[in-house]
């Protein structure tokens, strides 16, 4: 663990002289592409110009006031112009550098070096087949790449069995092409290009929020199933994050789930809740140093007293209920899911 956490360390000068190797830049090599290739051939989608953009023009501190993580959409299908927006406000180009060596896009990277590529699973936008695509930035338009079989639950299952990312109109899917990056910066490339997807993402976030639509970062996915799926060469490029996008639905009042307000709950009957449940997997309740612990395998998450969680996975969750027999003992515990469905994990014993 600690030798992996010097991944988010930079150098002394001194130091850096030493460790720090001459780059391919140094070297003369010629700089890489900042678009990954695709048949001179094949046809190309038009997206609607940044200027003619009739959508986005909300107050910024609204934005950033209220940013969330959504994960509840509706089944109507994005626009295409939400979509041009969306793609422009995450990686649009402004420029390419007249030395080759980089672009200058709606969002800052290490050296302008820009080492990622816009993958999309549409599902629903208006005009648009369901597939897989790419932003091909440097002149704002689509690349249909292919077809998903059953894409909703290919997503889903591939998100860690998060269901919710599989059911957006579309899901973003970052790839990164670390070469871009090590051209110049060599082993210090990695921290950075971390550094710029959280950017892209955080702008997606941003971008969003200003047109009414709803995201999430998704950090758990399979990553050589994706990266399969995607057809992608992995020794030059691979999947770094997903975000589905979708126009949200409100999520239900937590007060409304639990039947009860949130300041009638406090810690004192917590040894009451602990108990060993099960759906597909073993889920225990154990109460540590006065906190009720979730514990599925070796996962473990400390409940709120109101219970309020938020887990990934099969067991991804907004919050949980204990029901108890007359006699007063746990019977079943009701998880509400991110999409505000409700199921039961039945006592194990
Ligand atoms: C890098 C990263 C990975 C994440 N991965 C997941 C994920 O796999 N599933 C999920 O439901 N939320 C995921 N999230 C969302 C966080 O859970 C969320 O941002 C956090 O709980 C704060 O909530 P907020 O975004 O509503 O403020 C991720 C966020 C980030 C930045």
């Amino acid at each position: 663990m600690k030798e992996r956490r010097k991944f988010l360390h930079f150098f002394d000068s001194e130091e850096y002289k030493e460790v720090v190797p001459e780059s391919d830049e140094q070297k003369k090599v010629s700089p890489p592409l900042f678009q990954q290739p695709y048949p001179e051939d094949s046809p190309l989608i038009d997206l609607i110009p940044p200027n003619d953009f009739t959508i986005g023009k909300a107050p910024f501190l609204d934005l950033v006031n209220h940013r969330q993580s959504r994960r509840k959409y509706t089944s109507e299908p994005l626009t295409l112009e939400e979509l041009s927006f969306l793609l422009w406000s995450t990686q649009g180009v402004k420029q390419v550098l007249r030395s080759g060596s980089g672009v200058k896009r709606t969002v800052p990277s290490a050296g302008a070096k820009s080492p990622l590529e816009t993958y999309l699973v549409i599902n629903r936008v208006t005009g648009l087949e369901p597939g897989l695509y790419r932003y091909i930035s440097f002149s704002h338009k689509l690349l249909f790449i292919k077809r998903i079989d059953n894409a909703e639950e290919t997503m889903g299952k591939l998100s860690f069995e998060q269901m919710f990312v599989g059911k957006a109109p579309v899901i973003f899917c970052w790839t990164a092409v670390p070469y871009r990056t090590e051209w110049r910066y060599t082993i210090l490339s990695h921290k950075f290009i971390a550094i710029d997807l959280g950017i892209v993402c955080q702008n997606l976030y941003l971008a969003c929020e200003a047109i009414n639509l709803g995201t999430v970062a998704i950090g758990y996915y399979e990553q050589n199933k994706l990266d399969e799926l995607f057809d992608l060469n992995t020794d030059e490029e691979f999947v770094v994050l997903l975000a589905p996008v979708g126009r949200y639905r409100k999520q239900k009042k937590l007060t409304e789930f639990f039947k009860y307000p949130k300041k009638e709950v406090t810690l004192v009957s917590l040894k009451k809740l602990e108990g060993k449940y099960k759906r597909k997997n073993l889920v225990e309740f154990i109460v540590k140093n006065d906190h009720l612990v979730i514990k599925i395998g070796e996962f473990e998450e400390i409940l709120e007293p109101y219970n309020e969680i938020e887990f990934i996975g099969e067991m991804s969750a907004r919050a949980m209920r204990f029901e108890f027999t007359k006699e007063g003992k746990p019977e079943k515990v009701v998880v509400l899911n991110a999409e505000d469905e409700e199921f039961e994990l039945e006592c194990a014993e």
